[in-house]
């Protein structure tokens, strides 16, 4: 776990800022934008941060004056108790939750392409608007991942889930079980997406159980089932999705 969020960090090119800074930002993050937009930044209530391109989030600055007033009319409220620092490593942090640079790698994308289609990974990624939402949506992983992280999530799924992405199935006092990733979690309440993507909020007073798997993922692993090469090129193809045509 910790090996990728390192891995992980060491690939999002945040070089103005230190990764203790990034990490500082995160504890703030954690503490005060979780609760909205997930604990890995996914989104919930809020929208997904997780992604290169944000509306209100052209650069660092931009996204700290969001942080600082909130926007206009929306549930995105402003914190004005933090102070421009506090918001400046939020900001840092949540700009490394969507970058990595573009490098070489050994795989050859258009074959790595072909790859994907035939070992059924549409069946639960969307790649430019084709496929099923079941996992997350891959079109801009190769600047949301590096590609020691996407190679991991494809050789030991249960390792590389994100943190804080955890497995739960939930069984109702009224009979119902759901199961799915969490999104967030606090002492009342837990919510989590199922596997067509749909958010489910519940109580916990309302819960018989909630059973948590961590290191567990819906994905199940390719290691065996792709060979060295074909591997190198399933990389280099999700490396090459950068949301660009
Ligand atoms: C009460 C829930 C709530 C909390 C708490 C909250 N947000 Fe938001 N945030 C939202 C909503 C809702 C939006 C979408 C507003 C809109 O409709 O444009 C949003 C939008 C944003 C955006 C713009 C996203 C984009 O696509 O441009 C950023 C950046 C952001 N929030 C960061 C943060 C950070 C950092 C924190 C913690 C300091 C935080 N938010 C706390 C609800 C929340
Ligand atoms: C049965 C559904 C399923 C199949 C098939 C599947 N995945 Fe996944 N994948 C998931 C889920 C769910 C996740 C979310 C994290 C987790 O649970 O591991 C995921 C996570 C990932 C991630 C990490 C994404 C991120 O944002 O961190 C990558 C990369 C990935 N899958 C690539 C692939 C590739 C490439 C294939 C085909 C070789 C594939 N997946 C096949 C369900 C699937």
């Amino acid at each position: 776990m910790l090996a990728i969020a390192l891995l992980f960090f060491g690939g999002a090119g945040v070089s103005a800022q230190t990764p203790e800074d990034v990490n500082q930002g995160k504890k703030l993050y954690l503490g005060h934008c979780s609760p909205c937009h997930g604990q890995t930044g996914t989104g919930g209530r809020g929208p997904n941060l997780a992604q290169p391109r944000l509306k209100h989030g052209a650069s660092e600055e931009a996204i700290a004056d969001v942080i600082k007033n909130g926007i206009a009319g929306t549930e995105m409220p402003g914190a004005w108790q933090l102070s421009d620092r506090e918001a400046a490593l939020m900001a840092a942090y949540v700009r490394s939750l969507g970058r990595v640079e573009r490098v070489d790698l050994p795989g050859d994308a258009v074959a790595g392409r072909r790859v994907f289609e035939r070992s059924g990974c549409g069946q639960c990624h969307i790649v430019n608007g084709e496929g099923v939402a079941m996992g997350p949506e891959l079109t801009e992983i190769g600047v949301r991942r590096n590609a020691e992280y996407t190679r991991e999530a494809i050789v030991h799924p249960g390792a590389a889930v994100p943190e804080g992405y955890l497995y739960v199935e939930i069984a109702t006092a009224a009979g119902r079980t759901v199961s799915g990733q969490r999104v967030n979690e606090d002492s009342f309440t837990i919510q989590i997406r199922d596997s067509t993507g749909r958010y489910h909020s519940f109580r916990k007073q309302e819960l018989k159980e909630v059973r948590k798997f961590s290191g567990r993922s819906a994905m199940p692993s390719y290691q065996g089932r792709l060979g060295e090469a074909e591997l190198d090129n399933l990389v280099a193809y999700l490396a090459s999705l950068r949301g660009e045509p």
